[in-house]
């Protein structure tokens, strides 16, 4: 099914990221010379979409600013320009409350929703991927990940397993270790029915006090369902500071100019 807009909700405080986070966007940290928000445009370019929707919030113009740039005045995706739009967050309450935030400028089509700071390198457009296997039901992004690390993540539990797809009987945001009922766990990438704004706008803050999309998707799967989409390519968590110096290295040493400098590095080490 064709998916045509992405909503990127930008209006976390990026606390694990103070000070700079102070008075620059997490999402305008740079991968060397791109900052993390310009990946997620990117691939999702390469999903077809047509129109950006970006939940942002005091301090983050700097993405406007960017993008009015990069699309206006360079061209440089190659879209349409008048396809971007902003909406604002008054208060950061979630992401539930976020993609919330969209619903007017989503109106009632599927959607999909991109993190930037999930960070995804693929010879293929994660996020076109989802959209070429999209039948109606909710569908997230999905990784297996160690046992440890999943009250970190959204965590399926499983019904059954077909090629890339993981049907969902149920979904836990963050459950302790030892309650998680597999280590499958949701990443930054959604396509959503528009049903989920009725369940969002009457859903009770959860784990953290935020309005939690996952909670959103556990409810909906009697009526939608819920999918899994096991994505091909590395991920790297660049909401922390160790997952955005392993996607910079990751990115540097594929140019030769750069690698360089990380041999030189490891040399003097
Ligand atoms: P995170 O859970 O990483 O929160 O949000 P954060 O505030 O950005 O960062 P930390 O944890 O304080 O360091 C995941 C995604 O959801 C967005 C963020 O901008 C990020 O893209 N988000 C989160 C919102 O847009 N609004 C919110 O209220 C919360």
């Amino acid at each position: 099914m064709k998916i045509r807009k992405v909503v990127f909700p930008v209006g976390g405080l990026g606390t694990r990221f103070f000070p700079i986070t102070r008075a620059i966007p997490k999402e305008m940290l740079g991968i060397i010379d791109k900052p993390l928000i310009h990946y997620a445009v990117e691939e999702a370019v390469h999903a077809g979409i047509e129109e950006f929707i970006f939940v942002t919030r005091h301090g983050k113009s700097s993405i406007e600013d960017y993008f009015d740039y990069m699309f206006s005045h360079a061209n440089y995706f190659d879209v349409k320009i008048g396809s971007m739009c902003y909406v604002r967050q008054d208060e950061p309450k979630g992401l539930g409350h976020a993609v919330l935030c969209a619903k007017n400028l989503v109106n009632n089509e599927p959607f999909a929703v991109m993190s930037a700071d999930d960070f995804i390198l693929s010879t293929k457009s994660c996020l076109g991927e989802m959209a070429s296997n999209y039948d109606g039901a909710n569908m997230v992004a999905t990784m297996s990940v160690d046992r440890k690390d999943v009250s970190k993540y959204g965590i399926i539990d499983v019904l059954k397993e077909d090629g890339s797809l993981v049907y969902a009987k149920s979904v836990d945001e963050k459950p302790p270790v030892e309650e998680a009922k597999s280590t499958h766990a949701i990443v930054g990438r959604y396509i959503l029915s528009p049903d989920i704004f009725d369940v969002l706008e009457q859903l009770a803050p959860g784990v953290g006090g935020e309005i939690q999309l996952t909670d959103a998707l556990l409810q909906m799967i009697p009526t939608c369902g819920l999918v899994g989409f096991k994505f091909e390519g590395q991920r790297f968590d660049c909401g922390s500071k160790k997952g955005l110096l392993a996607a910079i290295l990751q990115v540097a040493s594929q140019d030769a100019n750069l690698q360089q400098v990380i041999e030189e590095f490891n040399r003097r080490k």
